[in-house]
């Protein structure tokens, strides 16, 4: 579909029903500036990446999974920490969108990162890994600003909603830099005629 709109897709790494991360995707959606349109790719119907399964004709998740990033100009990952790195299902549906290569619906894409996480620091340790995996992908990661949400529990109201105005803000700044940087990659490669 081509109106003229940027595409920003956001994946949540929890797959817990009260996900703080989840909130926090859901809360950066809500700032999105009017020139993108935001949609939620669920990971959670994905198999454990299996290179058996991925010959021919894939799983009907799978196919999915790549068609909807594959249609994306931006990504948003909502990174939580599981043991100082990313989260395995998180970890798996990175797998999973990045092959083939060819056709990877990360290869050259821009992509904002963020996190919540009970402990003290964040969820900066898997912010830096998931930097190590988005290299081999090839994914452009906005630098700045660091989105790192220490504890959440006072953060968000009962209902899910973001109530802490530091992060909104800081959350504010990121959607806006992702988007911009998003546009410049994709007229700059319209003109170019590139990946
Ligand atoms: C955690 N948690 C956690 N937190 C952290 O800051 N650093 C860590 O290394 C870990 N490790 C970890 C391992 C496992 C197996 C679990 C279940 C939890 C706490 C974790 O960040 C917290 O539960 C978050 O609330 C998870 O994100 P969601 O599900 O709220 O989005």
């Amino acid at each position: 579909m081509d109106d003229g709109k940027i595409r920003i897709g956001g994946i949540c790494g929890s797959l817990r029903s009260g996900s703080y991360n989840l909130r926090l995707l859901r809360a950066a959606a809500e700032l999105m500036p009017s020139d993108a349109v935001y949609e939620e790719i669920a990971i959670r119907d994905l198999p454990l990446y299996n290179p058996d399964l991925d010959g021919a004709s894939p799983p009907e998740a799978v196919r999915e999974f790549r068609s909807r990033l594959q249609a994306m100009d931006g990504l948003l990952f909502a990174v939580p920490e599981y043991n100082y790195s990313l989260t395995g299902s998180l970890k798996n549906a990175l797998d999973w969108a990045s092959r083939p290569v060819a056709e990877s619906g990360l290869y050259g894409k821009p992509a904002g990162i963020m996190g919540a996480s009970q402990g003290a620091f964040g969820t900066v340790r898997a912010q830096l890994h998931f930097r190590h995996v988005a290299v081999f992908t090839n994914m452009h990661l906005i630098n700045k600003p660091e989105v790192l949400v220490r504890d959440p529990q006072a953060k968000f109201t009962a209902d899910g909603r973001l109530a802490d105005e530091d992060t909104r803000k800081v959350l504010g700044q990121l959607v806006e830099e992702l988007v911009r940087w998003t546009q410049i990659l994709k007229s700059g490669r319209a003109a170019l005629s590139m990946r």
